[in-house]
């Protein structure tokens, strides 16, 4: 099969990369670099022995995606171009619902233009909102977001039914809503380089292992679960590239809409990862309790029965294996891709 992922030097786009390759399909690249490097595909090139299509653009630009989806004529599309900063969105709205939108919409219609059928779309567990209750299933009603961000992939969503709907059973569209994906590739050659001060916890946890932070602040120890802190559902992110794979392959092999959760099923709490990162890296990683952080829910986990029935995908890779991998990318890399 031809893959195109848009967005795909990012961390969960190069990891799919590398599964795709593996699996034996082709990728091409679209990537404008707003928040990566395309060193991540040389590197992506060197783990396979394969090589990937690289182009720089911007996946709203209209004639330029005409340009590149004539010339590679994919079969399925998997679209995780997008911005993903909670507290960014937040102070930029328009930004975020320009770009992740833009894209979207720019990519439908090239491919009703093109007669391209297949996508594939990152979405977030997210999209759950606040009020829906744990472990979530695909059938829950979609909640209310807490931030632009969030509305975005809710939106985004929408758009892609609405469109599938409209087509007369001739689109596949899969949705697939990510819990929180972590870790690297076990070569640690490839991994998570966020620009700046990490908003999210493992890479906070990991730049404090490796010497670039003093400490982590734990938002809130006073929720009502076994320790205090909020649980999450941490999936390995090799697994959740295995999951593209598989969801990739259904796209070409069905039409209409579905929508799969992608995690574990298990949640953690945000002392066990201190602790599995501790042990992992052979240090106890330093940390303060502090405020909750607006915004946050106390629980996120998936029902992830339906990827399994479905897919015939699931985790396979614990919280041991996740900090190994995410320590063994920081300490090989302690700038990111930036050295
Ligand atoms: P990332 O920032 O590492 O990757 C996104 C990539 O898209 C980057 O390489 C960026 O340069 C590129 N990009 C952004 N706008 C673009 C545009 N207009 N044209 C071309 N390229 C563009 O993020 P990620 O963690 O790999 O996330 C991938 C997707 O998964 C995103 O859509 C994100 O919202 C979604 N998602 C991520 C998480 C998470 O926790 N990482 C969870 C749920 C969903
Ligand atoms: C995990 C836990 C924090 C940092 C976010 C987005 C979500 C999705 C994944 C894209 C929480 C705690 C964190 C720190 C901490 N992204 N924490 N100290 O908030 O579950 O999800 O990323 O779709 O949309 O909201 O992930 O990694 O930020 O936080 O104590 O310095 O770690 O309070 O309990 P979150 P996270």
């Amino acid at each position: 099969m031809k893959t195109l992922l848009t967005g795909g030097a990012g961390y969960i786009g190069s990891h799919t990369a590398v599964a795709m390759l593996e699996a034996g399909h082709e990728v091409a690249v679209v990537d404008n670099y707003y928040n990566s490097s395309p060193e991540a595909i040389r590197r992506v090139e060197q783990i396979t022995g394969k090589s990937v299509t690289l182009y720089e653009a911007d996946a709203a630009d209209k004639e330029k995606m005409r340009e590149i989806l004539k010339a590679e004529m994919p079969d399925c599309i998997i679209h995780f171009a997008g911005l993903k900063a909670v507290g960014e969105s937040v102070a930029k709205p328009t930004e975020y619902y320009r770009n992740n939108i833009d894209t979207t919409l720019t990519l439908l219609e090239v491919m009703k233009e093109l007669g391209l059928t297949n996508f594939v779309f990152s979405s977030s567990a997210t999209v759950y909102g606040e009020d829906n209750v744990p472990p979530f299933l695909e059938t829950m009603p979609k909640g209310a977001c807490t931030n632009p961000y969030g509305w975005t992939k809710w939106m985004q969503e929408q758009i892609l039914r609405d469109a599938e709907f409209a087509s007369n059973d001739t689109l596949s569209v899969v949705l697939l809503r990510y819990f929180n994906p972590v870790g690297a590739h076990e070569s640690g050659m490839i991994g998570e380089d966020p620009q700046g001060i990490p908003n999210n916890l493992m890479p906070y946890i990991s730049q404090v292992a490796v010497g670039r932070r003093d400490h982590l602040t734990v938002f809130g120890d006073d929720y009502d679960t076994p320790d205090g802190t909020c649980r999450r559902d941490y999936i390995h992110v090799m697994d959740l590239a295995e999951g593209h794979v598989r969801a990739a392959e259904y796209a070409v092999s069905h039409k209409g809409t579905e929508v799969f959760n992608l995690g574990t099923g298990n949640p953690y709490s945000v002392l066990d990862m201190v602790n599995a990162f501790s042990k992992a890296c052979g240090h106890q990683v330093k940390y303060e309790i502090g405020p909750r952080r607006a915004g946050d829910v106390q629980d996120s986990w998936a029902n992830a029965d339906k990827a399994k029935a479905v897919l015939h995908w699931e985790a396979k890779r614990g919280i041991d294996e996740i900090c190994r991998d995410a320590w063994k990318w920081q300490s090989n890399n302690p700038q990111g891709y930036g050295e």
